[in-house]
């Protein structure tokens, strides 16, 4: 069959990477992608994740057997319900069930409906009723822009002056435009975070392994918040008796309140959790892949993800087998400044020969017939290892020797699993 992954960064590098390996597929389109993908066979096809219209068209005329949905804009814009109402096989959330992701008060009425762990909060849209809020909790709080905004949305604020400026940003200067016309104030929750995601069709939930992402942008857990610069699966320092009552107290729950508020949700599922002293909590639901955690993820998924999806789209049951031994990590390499501003067009290096560790592409383009930067995540380096050490030498020194000028990358990705608890 041929599939069509719809997105353009590391995240649907590895989606379609992985839907390549698979027997079943003859050929794996990406609209719009990005050339570092053509290393891996994928075929780039161009069109915009937004234009429904024109992607509904290809996958009619190509015969596309299905296509899959890497980011969430398109979801919220409904590309599931348009692709459905063409008769066509789309794998993801329509429109509806991807407010789970889209307003962050929808996701916290979820929670409290279903009586999933979470951090206390309260949504507001009045400035001066946000700030009499904030005033009487106190600092450290967490104060978050209801809508999309491309992981900017969140101030974990440390004094009460932040707090409030926080809010009075999105409220009253529409910081984030329509997406911080309403905010949740949130309590700071203490722990350790980890990625919990899994393949969800109506009430049946497939948990994945998780992995721990590193959003902030420089060592040690310093700078700004970014995307995401890192990942690692699995997390040892997280129990499984801690993932287990995850899966059970937050995921299902989730699937099963969504159907009930007849927002049925079948796709990938992702909870942002904090490990806390009273056990897992919510800090978000995303209704797709994480980026970077499927690009360390899905390498270490055993069973077909062609045959997983075809299953899931034919009502059929599916089981998930995972690498049991050793570990997978992955870095991202990102231009200078991000998540500020930061140069485009710098020449990457070639890591045809590097058998070692897997290279799966973001922020690039062509020129010349030369991969270039052109986004502030660039591309992420992946290697498996028996032990996270092993796989950070793999990586370090594969980058060590490449020139990385204009970019940067954290040297401490993996690190916190092996630090004494
Ligand atoms: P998000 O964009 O929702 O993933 O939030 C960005 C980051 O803010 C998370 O990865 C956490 O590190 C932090 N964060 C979000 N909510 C909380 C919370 N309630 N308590 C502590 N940290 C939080
Ligand atoms: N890595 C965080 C996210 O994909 O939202």
């Amino acid at each position: 069959m041929k599939c069509l992954v719809i997105g353009s960064g590391g995240r649907e590098h590895a989606v379609s990477k992985k839907l390549a390996a698979s027997p079943l597929v003859e050929a794996v389109y990406c609209a719009p992608g990005n050339p570092g993908m053509k290393k891996d066979g994928i075929r780039l096809v161009d069109l915009a994740e937004t234009d429904h219209e024109k992607l509904i068209g290809f996958a009619q005329t190509e015969g596309i057997a299905w296509t899959f949905v890497g980011p969430e804009v398109p979801l919220l814009n409904g590309i599931v319900d348009d692709f459905q109402a063409a008769g066509l096989a789309i794998f993801g959330p329509t429109k509806s069930a991807a407010l789970i992701e889209g307003s962050k008060s929808f996701a916290k009425e979820l929670m409290a409906r279903q009586g999933i762990p979470t951090a206390d909060s309260q949504t507001f849209t009045s400035f001066s009723e946000a700030r009499t809020y904030i005033e009487a909790k106190g600092a450290p709080i967490v104060i978050k822009a209801d809508g999309l905004a491309a992981g900017k949305g969140v101030v974990v604020a440390e004094t009460l002056e932040d707090a409030v400026n926080a809010a009075s940003e999105m409220l009253e200067n529409d910081r984030f435009g329509a997406s911080g016309q309403r905010i949740v104030v949130e309590e700071f929750l203490s722990g350790e975070e980890f990625s919990l995601l899994a393949f969800v069709r109506d009430t049946e939930v497939y948990p994945m392994v998780i992995s721990q992402d590193h959003k902030r942008a420089y060592n040690e857990d310093k700078g700004p918040n970014t995307g995401g610069m890192g990942a690692y699966t699995p997390v040892p320092q997280i129990p499984q008796s801690v993932v287990d009552q995850a899966i059970e107290e937050v995921l299902k729950p989730a699937a099963q309140g969504m159907k009930e508020l007849g927002r049925s949700f079948t796709g990938i599922l992702y909870a942002g959790l904090i490990a806390t002293t009273d056990g897992p909590k919510v800090i978000e639901f995303n209704a797709r892949f994480g980026d970077p955690e499927t690009q360390v993820v899905l390498p270490r998924l055993k069973s077909d993800l062609a045959e997983i999806i075809d299953r899931l789209l034919s009502d059929k049951p599916i089981e998930l087998t995972w690498e049991t031994e050793g570990c997978r990590l992955g870095v991202v390499v990102a231009a200078e400044g991000y998540p500020g501003t930061y140069q485009k067009g710098t020449l990457l290096p070639d890591f045809s020969s590097d058998t070692e560790v897997s290279v799966y592409y973001a922020g690039v383009e062509e020129e010349s017939g030369d991969l270039v930067s052109s986004g502030g995540r660039i591309y992420l380096v992946e290697a498996s290892g028996q032990t996270i050490e092993e796989a950070q030498e793999k990586i370090y020194s594969v980058l060590k020797v490449k020139n990385t000028d204009h970019t940067f990358y954290r040297t401490d990705i993996g690190s916190k699993s092996l630090m004494p608890k």
